[in-house]
């Protein structure tokens, strides 16, 4: 049975001196056992989330990574620097993609990264507007699957509990989500590449999320899709009534989930 995941990215937003607080407060707001939360804060803000969370069954996530060990890279965070920080990271952001020209192979030497330092990698794949209006949308998503699972074994990603996140760039912060039936056959499709790559019994055990605009109010067109196992949530994820609803769903999901597969 796949997890239902709900991650929260804070992106760049909060300061060491609030994240703590806000932390705390979303952390009472979504004990909800059956369902994985994470809180990926900014760098700057992992210790005091993760202070915040000591106690309280939520996982604390980087938003990136550095795809080498170490070296000359003036800013940036390698794998190791997250001990004791983080056990999730976000990888492949289409922020990251666009801001700081990420490409497919440094995509995949940070998946390597994560991997050797016990991190769980969310894995964001997600198609331009123009390639979706232009019928490419899955062969995009395809080909960034490809790239990054380059070089790697199936079987080392999917025991390192890897979960893609199908997030849609033109879905991203402009409040136009994604058609529930869209995502759940991107879902579909993101599992069949990975079933080619020789991913062991996809269909049963890597976890697709959808990102892009959710929110309490829209989660649900995902979650009642049986192949969308969470959210990766952006905006809405810095509000604690809105993750409040967002995660009470996620329940509901995982609820039915553990209940068909009791019966
Ligand atoms: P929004 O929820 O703000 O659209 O952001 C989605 C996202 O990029 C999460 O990683």
């Amino acid at each position: 049975m796949r997890p239902v995941v709900i991650a929260a990215n804070w992106k760049m937003n909060t300061t060491p001196a609030d994240a703590g607080d806000l932390a705390r407060t979303m952390a009472g707001r979504i004990r909800e056992p059956g369902v994985e939360r994470v809180i990926c804060p900014p760098f700057v803000c992992l210790a005091a989330v993760r202070d915040a969370l000591s106690g309280e069954d939520v996982a604390v996530g980087a938003q990136d990574v550095h795809h080498e060990a170490a070296g000359a890279y003036t800013g940036d965070t390698s794998a190791a620097m997250l001990a004791g920080l983080a056990t999730w990271v976000i990888i492949g952001h289409s922020e990251r993609r666009r801001d700081h020209a990420e490409t497919d192979e440094r995509i995949s030497g940070k998946l390597r990264r994560a991997l050797e330092n016990g991190l769980r990698p969310i894995l964001c794949v997600g198609e331009q507007l123009d390639d979706r209006e232009g019928g490419r949308a899955e062969a995009v998503v395809d080909g960034q699957l490809r790239g990054a699972l380059s070089g790697h074994e199936p079987v080392a990603l999917a025991n390192a509990g890897l979960v893609v996140a199908y997030e849609p760039v033109w879905a991203i912060g402009t409040g136009r989500n994604a058609a529930g039936a869209d995502a759940s056959a991107m879902a579909e499709a993101i599992r069949t590449t990975a079933d080619g790559l020789g991913w062991p019994d996809a269909a049963e055990t890597l976890p697709v999320l959808y990102g892009g605009s959710v929110t309490a109010a829209n989660v649900a067109e995902f979650l009642t899709e049986p192949a969308i196992d969470g959210a990766l949530v952006g905006g809405a994820s810095l509000k604690p009534d809105e993750m409040a609803g967002i995660v009470a769903r996620a329940g509901l999901t995982a609820n039915a989930r553990r209940q068909t597969a009791a019966s």
